[in-house]
C-alpha cells in the first residue's frame, strides 16, 4: 500500500493502484448524486426568479446513476436536490464527492451555479467546472470558441432583448454574417434544451417575429443561424480512463463513443427531442461500419472538442451536415441524458456502449474513475479528505 502517514505531497499515484484504492473507497466514500431542485418547493430558494432555460429536475436519472454506483460497490450513495439547502445537506451527510446531474434551479446561467457553489465549498465533483458549464450551455459563447479553434459551426449572430426589435435588413452584423443568403434560418435560445423554442424560418421576413418569440419565452439572447439541410449526428465523449470487462484503461485520447445518426421522419426538419418522443431504436441509428470515414470524422471531432476546451466530464455533441456533407457542430450538451437503457427506450449516449464491451454501469464507473484518477494525479493536495480514506 503506497498511502502511508507520509505527507500527501510526496505521495505517489498511478492507475494500477486505483482498483485497490477503490476497494477502500467502496466502504468509506460518501457520494451525493445531485439533481435539479424545484424553486416552487417551500424553502428551496429565498425568492423565486426567472429561469431562461426550461427547468427539469432530472431526478429519475439521478436515481439511476445512484443505483449504478451502489451496484458497482459504493455503500454510501445519497440523492439530493440542488436548492439552497444543498450545502447544509452535504455537511450533514458528511459527503466527500458530488456527482452533478442537474441543470440548476433558476436564474441566469443556471447550469454553472451548482459547480460554482461546490468550488466555494471545497467539494470535488463529477461534472464540468463553472466556466465550461456556462460556455457549453450558452450556444453563442461555445460557437465563438469553436470558431477560434477552427471547428466548423453554422454562421450565426445573436440578438439580445435590450437591442430592441430585430430588423435584419438594418443591421450591419446581419450583412457581415449572411451576405446575400436569404434563408432558411434557425432561430433558437442560446440556452435551451430538448429543441424547445427552436424555430425553422424559411425566409428573412419571418426572422423578426421568431426572435421576439424567443425573447418573450426566455428573456434571454436569441441565436440566428443558417439552416443546415443535411443529416444529423450525435457523438458522446468523456475522459481518458475507461472501465470495461472488469479492467481500467487509461487511453491516449478522450473516449469518444456512441456515434449515432438521428433518424428523421418525412417533413421533420428539427429533431423532436426525447421530451416529446422517446429515443427508441428507430429514432437513433447506431453507426456501424457502413461509413467508416464519417464515423471516424465524428470521433475525431469529439476528441478535438474535449481537448481544446480541456473538458473533464461527459458531453454529447450534436452535429449537422450541410448539403455537401461537411460537418458543423450545433452544440455540446454539458449534461447529456444518462438514462439507464431498458428494453425499448434508451439514450443517445448509452446506445453505442456495447461496441466497446461496456455496460451502463461501466460508463458510470468510467466517469467516476476518470475523475478520481485526475484528482489523484493532478490535485492530490486539494482532496485531503479523500486521501484520508485511503490510509
Ligand atoms: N443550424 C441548424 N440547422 C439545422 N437544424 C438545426 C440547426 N440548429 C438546430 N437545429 C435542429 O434543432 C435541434 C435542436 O437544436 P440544438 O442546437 O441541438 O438545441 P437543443 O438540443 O439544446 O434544443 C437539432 O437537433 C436540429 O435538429
Ligand atoms: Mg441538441
Amino acid at each position: 500500500m503506497v498511502v502511508t502517514s507520509v505527507g500527501i505531497n510526496s505521495w505517489h499515484y498511478e492507475l494500477s493502484l486505483l482498483p485497490q484504492y477503490l476497494e477502500k473507497l467502496f466502504a468509506k466514500l460518501r457520494i451525493a448524486v445531485v439533481f435539479g431542485g424545484n424553486c416552487d418547493r417551500q424553502g428551496a430558494v429565498i425568492y423565486k426568479t426567472h429561469n431562461p432555460r426550461s427547468w427539469k429536475s432530472y431526478e429519475i436519472v439521478a436515481r439511476e446513476i445512484a443505483r449504478a454506483l451502489t451496484e458497482i460497490g459504493f455503500q454510501h450513495v445519497f440523492v439530493i436536490p440542488d436548492d439552497m439547502n444543498l450545502p447544509a445537506q452535504l455537511k450533514e451527510q458528511k459527503i466527500h464527492l458530488v456527482w452533478l446531474n442537474t441543470g440548476g434551479v433558476q436564474g441566469y446561467n443556471p447550469v454553472c451555479h451548482t459547480p460554482a457553489l461546490l468550488e466555494m465549498l471545497g467539494m470535488p465533483y463529477v461534472g464540468h467546472n463553472p466556466l465550461n458549464s456556462s460556455t457549453l450551455d450558452n450556444k453563442h459563447a461555445f460557437k465563438r470558441e469553436l470558431q477560434s479553434v477552427g471547428i466548423k459551426t453554422a454562421p450565426f449572430m445573436t440578438w439580445h432583448p435590450s437591442q430592441g426589435i430585430f430588423q435584419p435588413n438594418l443591421h450591419e452584423r446581419f450583412a457581415i454574417v449572411f451576405g446575400d443568403y436569404r434563408g432558411p434560418f434557425i432561430v433558437k435560445p442560446v440556452s435551451g434544451r430538448a429543441s424547445l423554442q427552436v424555430h425553422f424560418i424559411d425566409k428573412i421576413e419571418g426572422l423578426s417575429q421568431a426572435v421576439s418569440e424567443v425573447h418573450r419565452e426566455t428573456h434571454n439572447t436569441a441565436l440566428i443561424e443558417k439552416y443546415l439541410p443535411g443529416r444529423e449526428f450525435c457523438v458522446a465523449v468523456c475522459g481518458y480512463v475507461t472501465h470495461a470487462k472488469g479492467c481500467f484503461t487509461k487511453n491516449a485520447k478522450p473516449f469518444a463513443f456512441s456515434t449515432v445518426e438521428r433518424v428523421f421522419e418525412p417533413e421533420e426538419r428539427i429533431f423532436t427531442s426525447m421530451d416529446q418522443k422517446a429515443i427508441t431504436a428507430d429514432r437513433g441509428r447506431l453507426m456501424g461500419e457502413e461509413e467508416p470515414e464519417l464515423k471516424q470524422r465524428l470521433i475525431e471531432l469529439a476528441c478535438k472538442i474535449y481537448w481544446e476546451f480541456s473538458l473533464n466530464s461527459l458531453v454529447r455533441i450534436d452535429v449537422r451536415s450541410d448539403a455537401e456533407g461537411s460537418l458543423y457542430v450545433l452544440e455540446a450538451n454539458p449534461k447529456p441524458d444518462l438514462k439507464h437503457p431498458d428494453e425499448n427506450v434508451t439514450s443517445l449516449v448509452t446506445l453505442g456502449l456495447a461496441e466497446y464491451g461496456m455496460s451502463y454501469n461501466d460508463l458510470i464507473f468510467s466517469l467516476l474513475a476518470d475523475r478520481l484518477d485526475y484528482l489523484l494525479t493532478q490535485h492530490i493536495a486539494i482532496i485531503p479528505h479523500i486521501v484520508d480514506l485511503l490510509r
